[in-house]
């Protein structure tokens, strides 16, 4: 396989010349590389060497990002259950773990599976079961592990769950999912959580173990102020209903919600026992659009941890070149390449995207790599198997990305 030597030896000779010495041993480089993977034999191996398009992390960001949040959540008396659907990653909440965090969020029960499998504690399904399918494997991950749990805005769906694990002799522990402004989800707060709680409560197999309210619109509200009020009165209404579901005596041990977006607003209102913030570990250009506490334009809390590595491929007209990084690889045209935002990336087709570098100036050349910053994690992250992490140009780690949607398991 090509060192990083011998790529510059051969850059030095000719780029023409170590092209063709690259083509002829494509297959053999590809098989080298998942050998090696297989291994974890990395050493030597750096982003020059990988095929693209491909996912990377920059591990110093990554791991300034956990520290940020975990220094966070300490000082604020939070307790922090990250949400996996940005990054389908074991290792990541394992690392999350390490630095304090009492478990994970999870969209699916495919990506509970894939926690729970992983040997991590903690796991919260923060979407209702319904199917046949669903609340049968929401059932046997309560079974398989005591820790996990499910939250239900339905009295309907708590009487399933409940029925499903009687018949197994389960208990699950459940949590009240509270409208808090996104009408995606939620119960209406009051009365009727308050009754969806007892009903819970007093359903044999199932564990009343709290309220969950999750405002989606006030994560990416922009401005601090604005995404403040909005906050605000989207958990209005949750926090109303824990006052009420406490006074009836239920038992709420836990007020779960939020997101990187209010991480440092829900803490300052005291109103939640834990966070659900999951975008921090990576970041997004949409994210970086809010802005902060701070700087009101760039919301620089947490760094851009991840890039899609791409290619120059041809450069055969003014003021653009084509890369490897088309529909299949990026999920917008607005995405930004590191190190030169005032480029513009459009998609061309499926395996093809257009680098515009008009009011710039920059000059990319054939075969040279890029990094694309995505301007959404969870869309970005559901097409790559793994991600590459690097420290500097070295990659230091591979891991899986799972449960990804088409998966067989899903
Ligand atoms: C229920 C729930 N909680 C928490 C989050 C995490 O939000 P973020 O990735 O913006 O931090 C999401 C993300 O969509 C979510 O759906």
């Amino acid at each position: 396989m090509n060192t990083r030597r011998q790529f510059l030896a051969a850059t030095a000779g000719g780029f023409c010349a170590f092209v063709a010495q690259a083509s002829t041993r494509t297959t053999s480089r590809y098989a080298e590389l998942e050998a090696r993977i297989a291994r974890r034999d990395l050493k030597n191996l750096f982003k020059e060497d990988l095929p693209t398009p491909c996912m990377v992390v920059d591990l110093e960001t990554f791991e300034k990002n956990l520290n940020t949040m975990a220094d966070h959540c300490r000082k604020a008396g939070l307790q922090l259950r990250g949400h996996v659907k940005v990054h389908k990653s074991p290792e990541i909440a394992r690392r999350q773990a390490a630095l304090g965090s009492i478990g994970v969020t999870c969209a699916t029960v495919a990506e509970c599976e894939l926690m729970v499998n992983a040997g991590i504690k903690g796991v919260l399904l923060t979407r209702q079961p319904t199917s046949k399918n669903n609340i049968g494997r929401t059932v046997a991950l309560a079974r398989r592990e005591s820790t996990f749990g499910t939250v239900v805005d339905d009295p309907l769906a708590a009487e399933w769950l409940q029925e499903a694990a009687a018949s197994e002799g389960v208990t699950v522990r459940t949590v009240v999912d509270v409208y808090a402004g996104l009408t995606r989800h939620g119960i209406e707060p009051g009365g009727p959580a308050i009754e969806l709680a007892k009903k819970v409560d007093s359903s044999k197999n199932l564990k009343l173990i709290g309220l969950m309210g999750y405002s989606g619109g006030a994560s990416h509200t922009r401005g601090w102020n604005e995404r403040k009020k909005k906050s605000q009165n989207d958990l209005a209404g949750l926090l109303e209903s824990v006052a009420m579901a406490r006074a009836a005596g239920l038992p709420v041990s836990i007020v779960t919600g939020g997101s990187t977006g209010t991480y440092n607003i829900d803490s300052e209102s005291k109103s939640l026992t834990e966070l659900q913030a999951g975008s921090f570990v990576f970041m997004d250009t949409l994210y970086r659009q809010i802005g902060g506490k701070q700087e009101p334009t760039v919301y620089s809390d947490f760094g851009l941890a991840l890039t899609v590595m791409t290619t120059v491929i041809s450069q055969r007209h003014p003021h653009q070149v084509t890369i490897d990084a088309g529909n299949k690889a990026l999920l917008r045209p607005t995405d930004e390449v590191k190190g030169c935002p005032e480029v513009r990336v459009e998609n061309q087709g499926a395996e093809y995207g257009i680098l515009v570098l008009k009011d710039s100036d920059k000059d990319f050349k054939l075969g040279e790599r890029l990094e694309l910053y995505p301007s959404n994690l969870d869309m970005s992250t559901n097409v790559y198997d793994r991600y590459y992490v690097a420290r500097g140009e070295q990659i230091v780690d591979v891991w899986p990305i799972m449960g990804r949607s088409g998966a067989a398991h899903r």
